[in-house]
């Protein structure tokens, strides 16, 4: 059996103060946590946590020596080291991180990423050895062969409470090109502890993408208890 990803995207959300306190009450939840503890043990499960960047130097070190958690970035530039103002570089995140979401909708929508970018993008995080999440909004979005996770968001479902069922997912996934059976994939929109279980169940999907409900510590290791 593949082991199940369960990522926190946190979005631009989180102040200072947040960000300590989530890590506060993770450490605390997590060491009392005996079924996710056991999930982690029998390497079954992995939690990658992706903040904002100014965050990545801290949740990294709070994190560090905790078995089975990672960090990870919600994206990196296409660039390479150099004169690109604002820009955060595959080889910066690199320091802090070992995973990165590529492709987000958000991006694709608000930022106006474009393949041609995320193409680059993949292939820098591969350089720098980053895994890449690559997230998908359907069959109209191209998985590259170096990604090592795809994450299938349709749009609809992301931040709507409408979550789209499980079965259907499993579906979808069949109409993905590209789509290579030993990477594991990924499904992220409006999961809650409630749901999770269902999609974790099928034996077609490796993890879950999480927004909203990785704010709070409790429900995302609610999440993780359910892999
Ligand atoms: P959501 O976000 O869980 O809040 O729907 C998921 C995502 O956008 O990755």
């Amino acid at each position: 059996m593949m082991k199940k990803y369960i990522i926190a995207n946190w979005k631009a959300n989180k102040i200072p103060s947040d960000v300590q306190e989530w890590l506060t009450s993770f450490r605390t939840l997590l060491e009392q946590h005996t079924v996710v503890q056991n999930l982690i043990t029998q390497d079954k499960v992995e939690l990658i946590i992706c903040p904002s960047f100014p965050y990545l130097a801290q949740v990294s070190q709070a994190l560090t020596g905790i078995q089975g958690v990672s960090v990870g970035a919600q994206t990196i530039s296409s660039f390479e080291r150099g004169s690109y103002t604002g820009e955060v570089t595959a080889e910066q995140v690199a320091g802090f991180a070992t995973s990165v979401i590529i492709g987000h909708s958000e991006r694709r929508s608000h930022f106006h990423e474009a393949e041609e970018d995320l193409e680059k993008k993949v292939e820098l995080a591969t350089q720098y050895s980053l895994r890449s999440i690559l997230c998908i909004r359907g069959a109209e979005d191209r998985i590259y062969s170096h990604a090592t996770m795809v994450a299938y968001e349709p749009v609809e479902a992301i931040g709507s409470g409408q979550n789209m069922p499980a079965e259907e997912v499993v579906e979808k996934k069949k109409t993905f090109q590209g789509l290579n059976e030993s990477i594991p994939f990924i499904y992220g929109g409006s999961v809650t502890p409630e749901s999770s279980g269902t999609y974790l169940a099928t034996g077609e999907i490796h993890g879950l993408l999480i927004g909203s409900a990785s704010l709070k510590a409790e429900s995302f290791l609610a999440i993780a208890a359910t892999a």
